[in-house]
């Protein structure tokens, strides 16, 4: 079964979460099943708090009454639970379908795991399998950015908003949608992306995820990135 509602693995992720934590909330529809989860638990008496990677993760983390705290005063957090739109054997990912990219990769990077909640139908063989790497960049930058990444093999239409204007990103920003087929060396390309001056992130996160949570229908299933 594709695409099934992502509850249950919301409810395993909730394995990760201790008393006490900081923990990153990240952007889209698991995300937001696993704040939604999170904000359960909260109400029974747990105490967490919680860095959100978008306003509109922020949004529904304050109707759920999750304490929420910046990135800032959190300084290191302990655990990022974020959605993705590819997950490759390695446990590495795209994400940014929604947009969020840059800030779900830094509040990721300032944590000690990061746990990916997926469906079954994300997993792919090779990174660029769904054909699309978001990229963020500042709008002074665009054309530079769409000539370079043409450059690389990988033409990039800016993205739009459901009404045909400009998407802009929490960030004041622009994603640049990315042409891609299988990447064969995603930290490689990502470091080329990264050094196109404008450039803020693109959705390639490698070696970042300890954890994914795979639920194909009512299962779940918990992989885990070696030694972590
Ligand atoms: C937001 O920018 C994205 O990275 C999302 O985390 C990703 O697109 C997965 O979203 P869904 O859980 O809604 O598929």
């Amino acid at each position: 079964m594709s695409d099934p509602a992502p509850e249950a693995s919301a409810q395993a992720a909730l394995e990760f979460v201790e008393e006490g934590q900081t923990l990153g909330l990240g952007t889209g529809r698991a995300a937001e099943a696993f704040v939604r989860a999170l904000g359960e638990r909260v109400a029974g008496g747990l105490r967490v708090r919680g860095v959100p990677t978008s306003e509109r993760t922020e949004a529904l983390a304050r109707d759920l009454q999750i304490p929420l705290i910046t990135l800032a005063a959190a300084g290191r957090l302990d655990v990022t639970f974020d959605g993705a739109d590819e997950v490759d054997p390695n446990l590495d990912v795209i994400k940014g379908y929604g947009g969020a990219l840059v800030r779900e990769k830094v509040v990721a990077a300032s944590s000690d795991r990061l746990v990916i909640l997926v469906g079954a139908e994300k997993l792919v063989p090779h990174l660029g399998a769904r054909g699309r790497l978001p990229v963020e960049v500042i709008p002074f930058a665009e054309s530079l950015a769409r000539a370079r990444l043409a450059e690389f093999g990988c033409p990039a239409e800016r993205r739009s908003d459901s009404g045909g204007a400009p998407f802009m990103t929490d960030n004041g920003n622009l994603v640049l949608d990315a042409q891609v087929s299988a990447i064969a060396n995603p930290g490689d390309l990502d470091a080329r992306i990264l050094a196109i001056p404008g450039v803020l992130g693109t959705g390639l996160f490698v070696g970042m995820a300890s954890a994914v949570i795979v639920q194909d229908g009512e299962a779940v299933d918990v992989r885990k990135r070696e030694g972590v």
